[in-house]
């Protein structure tokens, strides 16, 4: 049985009993999280894109636990700059961890190092395959139609979908992503952090619900057992 935690904004949490796989690990200055970033134990760190509210406190987290950090190329080179363990990977590549499958997917969104005005390669959407469930963690994207095809060649069983408009998918074009996606639960994201991006789940869940499919709402700080 997997543990996922939603720790606010995109950052998500995957224990497994036997490794924890941390998704865009914003904790500081991120007011949904629950728990300081000194606090979080990880195995190994995902990344989508290097915007602030997603690269977060990987270097900080990546050294304290001697977690791996993996992410496209441009990206895991910067983390591996900052004294951090990488896998680098390329968007359409899978490989093989020891606690399961990563693939990255395309995302519609940008991805650069914003405070030192540095390219890090193109944005990410990230397919994990772990203790016969897969999850499916979009990143920051606009809704894309290739998402049918993420659908139809994975049985996603946890899709993490943003739902916060304006830098990303609104909830619309959100339930839209889960028709084609075709995914047995829809989880939302990326909303409320800041006001621009203020949105709401109940709203997102309703129109998932409207369309026959199933939403679960996690509370900041809280888990589901998948
Ligand atoms: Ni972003
Ligand atoms: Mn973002």
């Amino acid at each position: 049985m997997l543990k996922i935690t939603n720790h606010g904004h995109s950052a998500f949490e995957i224990n497994s009993g036997k490794y924890i796989i941390l998704i865009d690990p914003f904790f500081t200055g991120n007011k949904h999280a629950g728990t300081k970033a000194a606090d979080i134990k990880a195995d190994y760190i995902i990344l989508t894109h290097a915007h602030g509210d997603h690269f977060g406190d990987t270097v900080e987290i990546a050294k304290s636990n001697n977690a791996e950090v993996i992410a496209v190329h441009e990206l895991a080179n910067y983390a591996n700059s900052k004294g951090c363990k990488v896998h680098n990977m390329g968007i359409g590549g899978q490989w093989d961890f020891p606690f399961g499958k990563v693939k990255f997917t395309i995302a519609h969104h940008s991805s650069s190092m914003e405070s030192e005005g540095l390219y890090m390669g193109e944005p990410a959407g990230v397919i994990i395959t772990i203790e016969g469930k897969t999850i499916y963690h979009s990143g920051d994207t606009g809704l894309f139609l290739d998402m049918k095809l993420i659908g139809e060649m994975n049985s996603i069983d946890l899709a993490l979908l943003p739902i916060g408009d304006n830098f990303t998918m609104g909830i619309d074009d959100a339930v839209k992503a889960v028709e084609f996606l075709n995914c047995k639960t829809a989880v939302p994201m990326h909303y409320d952090t800041f006001p621009v991006i203020n949105s709401d789940p109940e709203e997102f869940k309703r129109k998932v619900e409207s369309i026959g499919r199933k939403c679960v709402v996690i509370p900041f700080g809280s888990s589901i057992d998948l």
